[in-house]
């Protein structure tokens, strides 16, 4: 049979599309540098700018490497940076991690002495600083399994957090996945005097694959078994929300969603259930997708990158943590 126009008249949503200022004019999300966090690797040791493999573009920088990409950032514009730390020495409690001349601890004063103003997230956990990388330390329960201790780490995590604050940091970052690792820490701070310092939560953070760069990057890899008995499990979207929920009753200023492509769905129910500051983490081996297949001119980078972050925020993401934050920012000024 002809289609028959009078019967089913043309819809004609087209006609917003024709004229480029008109599509301007009726864009929904517009993503800006102001929206992006830039997560850095801070390496024990001096004159350390090494490339990631996994991480074309990405480097472990010591301190004195530190600064020439502070002044980058900053020239850029770029609101924040999350930082993670490389220490010498680990051990079973990863009891470096809260030292005050730690690695960390280091690079914070030295980005607040160089730029007061940006804005300093410091990732608080246990894997870069333990011998075996796992998120705490360890105990052999009585069915013979080894698991994170997660009460035992709770002091732990607020003693580090409040070494972290000590130093300057502006956001502390708890991204273990303990259970009451939000009370702990809020707890720990307040007593410490800082209690207007916001805690940004890895809410939910999953077990996932595409963190297999990141553990490369920051030398956090389990030297046993993995992270299942406390990230969760991809499949679950309800016990998302259950975390969250639990994170912002313990006292958490913001959410973190992670890793952020796969997980989008979980954006935007956080969002539309809390109405809470979201963050989505664009992990290391999303990034890696990327550069590999941009490397091999499969995809036109730019473009690939910006629709994947413009994506983020239509979900629902009010700030993203990405590895593609100084190209974007770039990218974004040239307009
Ligand atoms: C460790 C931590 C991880 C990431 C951030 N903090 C890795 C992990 O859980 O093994 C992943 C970041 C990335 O992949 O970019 N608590
Ligand atoms: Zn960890």
């Amino acid at each position: 049979m002809p289609f028959d126009s009078a019967r089913f008249p043309i819809r004609r949503p087209r006609r917003l599309r024709s004229h480029p200022r008109l599509r301007d004019l009726v864009r929904e999300q517009r993503l800006t540098v102001d929206d992006l966090i830039y997560p850095l690797f801070v390496h024990h040791g001096r004159g350390l700018r090494r490339e990631i493999a996994s991480m074309p573009g990405q480097f472990q920088l010591s301190l004195d490497r530190l600064g020439e990409m502070v002044a980058e950032v900053e020239a850029l514009k770029i609101p924040g940076v999350l930082l993670f730390g490389i220490p010498e020495h680990k051990d079973a409690t990863g009891s470096g991690a809260s030292a005050d001349s730690g690695i960390v601890q280091e690079a914070v004063r030295q980005i607040k002495r160089q730029a007061p103003g940006l804005l300093v997230i410091t990732d608080v956990c246990f894997c870069e600083y333990t011998d075996h990388g796992h998120c705490g330390p360890l105990l052999t329960g009585p069915d013979g399994r080894v698991d994170v201790d997660n009460d035992a780490t709770l002091p732990l995590l607020a003693e580090q957090a409040v070494s972290h604050a000590r130093a300057g940091a502006d956001v502390v970052a708890p991204s273990g996945m303990m259970d009451g690792m939000v009370a702990a820490i809020r707890a720990g701070l307040d007593e410490a005097g800082f209690a207007g310092l916001p805690v940004l939560s890895y809410a939910a953070k999953f077990a996932s694959a595409y963190y297999g760069p990141f553990r490369d990057a920051a030398g956090s890899a389990p030297s046993f078994g993995d992270r299942r008995s406390y990230q969760m499990d991809p499949a679950n979207g309800d016990e998302a929300i259950r975390e969250v929920a639990l994170d912002l009753a313990e006292g958490a200023d913001l959410v973190m969603v992670k890793p952020a492509l796969a997980y989008l769905d979980i954006v935007r129910r956080v969002k539309e259930r809390f109405g809470v500051p979201v963050a989505a983490y664009n992990v290391s081996g999303e990034y890696a997708m990327i550069k590999a297949a941009a490397a091999n001119g499969w995809v036109d980078e730019r473009r690939i990158v910006l629709e994947t972050l413009t994506g983020f925020k239509r979900a629902g993401a009010d700030m993203i943590l990405t590895y593609h934050a100084l190209d974007a920012a770039r990218w974004l000024e040239e307009g």
